[in-house]
């Protein structure tokens, strides 16, 4: 499948109204798009009522997946199966972005955290399974909320992606270029099993050292 559709100012759905939800669909919001972000009641923290003198629309999770024409999922790792295989129908043919990871409710270890899936699965995987229709792109994962949009670091860090159809990670691609990532293309979704247990890593500064202003950058030879 190869859906070659580029985002032209897409009306942006975002499933999860959590700390990366928000975050998002500020940054969206500062770019002009059309959000709508999404909840299990249909409300959203009054903290996004109001983005840059704009109302922060918000619906249930069914109805921004059938609203949005670009799909963020951003929901807790737990539940971020169930809920795609709930909206398959909503999100079939749509770029997804699947912003989550597969953390278990046990406490990290020693800053280590501890992951509900394997080395030889991963939950972008299971979100893809579960909306087999849906065009699933893994991004976004490996940073705090906190630096997804304009990532200010010394230099430019990179975010791995990765997702089955070439067009959706393409789309991808340019969308968190233009919110100033260099994007490493890490092809199918089976590269989530090694991008998701980036943020063990990630996290590991932020809970011994409360370090959260932590990116990568993959450093490549000329
Ligand atoms: N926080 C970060 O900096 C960060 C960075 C990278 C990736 N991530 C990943 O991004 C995802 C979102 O993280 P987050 O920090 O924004 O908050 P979160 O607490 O992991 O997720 C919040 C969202 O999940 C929904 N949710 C919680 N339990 C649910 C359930 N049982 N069924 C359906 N929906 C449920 C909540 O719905 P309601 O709104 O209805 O309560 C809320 O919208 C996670 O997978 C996380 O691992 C987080």
């Amino acid at each position: 499948m190869n859906s070659d559709i580029s985002n032209d100012m897409k009306k942006i759905g975002i499933i999860g109204a959590g700390d990366v939800g928000r975050s998002l669909a500020t940054g969206f919001m500062i770019d002009n798009y059309d959000v709508m972000v999404g909840s299990r009641d249909g409300t959203h923290a009054a903290e996004l009522d109001v983005v840059m003198g704009k109302d922060v629309a918000a619906g249930t999770f069914r109805e921004v997946a059938a609203w949005g024409e670009l799909i963020i999922i951003a929901v807790k790792g737990s539940a971020a199966e169930g809920v795609a295989g709930d909206l398959a129908e909503e999100l079939a043919g749509k770029t997804v972005i699947d912003v989550t990871n597969p953390i278990s409710d046990a406490d990290p270890e020693d800053g280590v955290l501890r992951y509900f899936t394997t080395l030889n699965e991963s939950l972008g995987e299971r979100i893809q399974a579960a909306a087999p229709e849906a065009h699933v792109v893994k991004a976004w994962n490996t940073v705090s909320h906190r630096h997804m949009i304009s990532p200010d670091f010394a230099s430019i860090p990179t975010m791995p992606i990765c997702g089955n159809d070439e067009g959706a990670r393409r789309e991808v691609a340019e969308t968190l270029t233009s919110f100033g990532w260099h994007v490493e293309d890490m092809g199918s979704m089976k590269a989530a099993r090694a991008i998701e247990p980036l943020t063990m890593l990630l996290c590991i500064p932020g809970f011994l050292r409360s370090e959260w202003g932590v990116a990568f950058k993959l450093l490549k030879q000329d």
